[in-house]
């Protein structure tokens, strides 16, 4: 069942007493991401999962997004639904987000689980090919840019493996509002660093990467996870960027057995 607030498409599965987890999913993809998550959790924490603001069904608006408007849109969310300290799970431009709630409002959330993300900015080459993506979009169409994009993510095994809905996720994708896939592009190519912040995390935290991940790959999300103390660092068998995909078995264990550990599930 979803709810519509402040044009933000939102999912609630559980029970609202129990434990909350907010999900943030990547890019270009929308809540259906954490399907595999949410099944597995529902009966023993509360899970909410949205369509970032231009992706899925949240309306892209004018499609001017920044990463700060997207932290603006997850302290919304808190606050509407009334969360006490949710555990935040962001993967990849989730993990950007969730990288800056941090920096910006640790005290509102009880704990972080980061898949295949990274706290630093856009280097030049990146900002470049976020530029050239904008540019296919805007001479060759959505469906070719998603096209482009989108098999970087799994693992040739992944994708050649008929129990994951790769083709569904594609599609689905490839029907997005343009404007709001370029408006997460640029929200992406113009965030800030927050690599400086990760030594002032103290919530527990998770931090699990695809063995085969070829964007934050696993020496560098082990770094990552070195610089904050209360962190546990996992590596995913079987998986590249899209772990809670690639490897849901895999995946809801390492999250449930961190739930269960700080936090009570039912
Ligand atoms: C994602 O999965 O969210 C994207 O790969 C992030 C990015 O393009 O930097």
């Amino acid at each position: 069942m979803h709810t519509i607030n402040n044009n933000i498409y939102i999912y609630q599965n559980g029970d609202k007493k129990n434990k909350s987890i907010l999900f943030i999913h990547g890019f270009p993809y929308d809540h259906n991401m954490w399907q595999m998550q949410v099944e597995d959790l529902k009966s023993r924490f509360h899970c909410i999962t949205y369509d970032i603001r231009g992706l899925g069904s949240s309306p892209a608006g004018d499609g001017q997004f920044t990463m700060e408007s997207f932290v603006d849109d997850v302290e919304f969310l808190i606050d509407e639904l009334e969360l006490d300290q949710p555990v935040l799970c962001g993967l990849s431009m989730g993990g950007y987000i969730a990288f800056r709630c941090m920096e910006r409002m640790q005290e509102k959330f009880g704990g972080l689980i980061i898949c295949d993300s990274k706290p630093e900015a856009d280097n030049n080459e990146a900002k470049l090919r976020r530029a050239s993506g904008i540019k296919t979009i805007n001479t060759q169409g959505v469906q070719k840019f998603v096209g482009d994009f989108i098999p970087n993510c799994f693992t040739q095994s992944s994708i050649n493996n008929i129990n994951i809905p790769y083709k569904e996720i594609l599609e689905r994708s490839m029907k997005f509002d343009p404007s709001g896939v370029k408006g997460c592009l640029i929200a992406m190519l113009s965030r800030t660093d927050t690599s400086s912040f990760l030594s002032n995390i103290k919530i527990p935290s998770l931090i699990i990467c695809g063995e085969d991940d070829k964007l934050t790959p696993p020496d560098v999300m082990k770094l990552t996870a070195e610089k904050i103390s209360s962190s546990e660092f996992v590596i995913v068998p079987k998986a590249g960027h899209m772990t809670p995909i690639e490897n849901p078995q895999f995946v809801n264990k390492v999250i449930n057995n961190f739930l269960v550990k700080y936090f009570t599930g039912k």
